[in-house]
Parts: C-alpha cells; structure tokens; sequence
C-alpha cells in the first residue's frame, strides 16, 4: 500500500461525507419526452443502448448503480464499508442500470432519461470522489455525445448483420 494510495483513500472518504451535495434528484434542466413501450422509437432506443450505451454504463456507472459493483481493496475498512454501501444504495434508488433498458429506480422513464442527459451536460458522474480513484472511468466528450444523442432518439442502432454470399 503506497503512501499515495492512503492519502487518496483519506481524500476520497472525506469527499463521501459530503455526499449529499451530489445531484439534485427530480430537478431536470433537460427535461426530455420518452419514446411509448411499443412504439418504433421505444425499440429503437432499446437496440441502440444494448449496442452503444450499455458497454460504457457497465465499465463507469454499475460500481454504483447495479448489483454488479467491484469492490475496492479499501472496502473492507469499516467506516469506507458504510460509505460505499450508502453510495450504492443512493444511486440504485435513484437509477437503477442493473437489469437494462429501461431502468428501474425513482421516476419514469423520462425523468431518467432527463437525468442522464443532465448528467452528460455538467459531467457530474460519476461523481468526483470516484473518478479521482478510477481515472478512467470519467466520461469522454465522445461518450456524452453519445448520451445526449441517445437520450434524444437520434443515435441510431446497430445495422441489421449483412448476409455474407
Ligand atoms: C461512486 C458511485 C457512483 C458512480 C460510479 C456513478 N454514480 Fe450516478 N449517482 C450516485 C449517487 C450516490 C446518486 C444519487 C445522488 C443523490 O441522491 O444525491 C447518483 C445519481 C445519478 C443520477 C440521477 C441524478 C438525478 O438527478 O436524479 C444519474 C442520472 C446518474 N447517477 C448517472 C450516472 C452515470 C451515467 C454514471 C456512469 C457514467 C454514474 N452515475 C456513476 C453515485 C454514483
């Protein structure tokens, strides 16, 4: 363990504390409309996030909003256990990604999709205390692109695979 690795492990538990000036739940400033289960938009948006969107929410997102979540070395201090496990249970009641389009957790469809274009706008997840220890889980200018794109119904899906002759 480097004396590096302690003083960022310090930082970060001291960043969790303050947790609760984290996002703002329920207050969209990209309020945004949901395609209908059923319609052509709906199954279109569902392709293009197993396609696109979920490979980048599994690798940056599902330590906290999953079941999936990597728990680090430090996991097992008591007082970063608690910190964690607060962590996770804050982001999976907001948002849950575990069982795929569409997700589960407070809200409708839309105010999740608002949020996460919100989120890809001001770029505040995954949160700093995260990020700062998990380098490249921080989204890419591409990837909020993507998002944003995603959100807005206009990231087209994967073409169908072409026959080969
Ligand atoms: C370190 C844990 C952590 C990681 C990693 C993380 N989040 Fe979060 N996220 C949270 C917590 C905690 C909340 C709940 C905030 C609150 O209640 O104040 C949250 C809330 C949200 C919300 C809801 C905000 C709202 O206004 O309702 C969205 C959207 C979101 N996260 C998206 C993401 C995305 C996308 C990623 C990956 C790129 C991600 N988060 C990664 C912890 C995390």
């Amino acid at each position: 363990m480097t004396h590096l690795r302690i003083a960022l492990t310090a930082l970060a538990l001291a960043l969790i504390a303050g947790i609760s000036q984290s996002a703002d739940a329920g207050k969209s400033a990209n309020a945004v409309k949901a395609p209908k289960p059923g319609s052509k938009a709906y199954a279109a948006m569902a392709k293009a996030y197993q396609a696109s969107i979920a490979p980048v929410f599994e690798a940056k997102c599902f330590d906290c909003h999953s079941a999936k979540t990597h728990f680090p070395w430090y996991y097992r201090m008591p007082l970063a256990k608690s910190m964690i496990d607060l962590d996770i249970r804050k982001a999976r009641k907001a948002l849950d990604l575990n069982d795929g389009f569409p997700f589960t957790g407070v809200g409708t469809l839309a105010d999740h999709l608002s949020a996460l274009k919100d989120i890809a706008a001001d770029g505040s997840m995954p949160p700093f205390r995260y990020t700062m220890i998990h380098w490249s889980a921080k989204l890419t200018k591409a990837e909020r692109e993507m998002i944003t794109a995603w959100v807005d119904g206009k990231l087209a899906p994967p073409p169908p695979p072409t026959k080969k002759k």
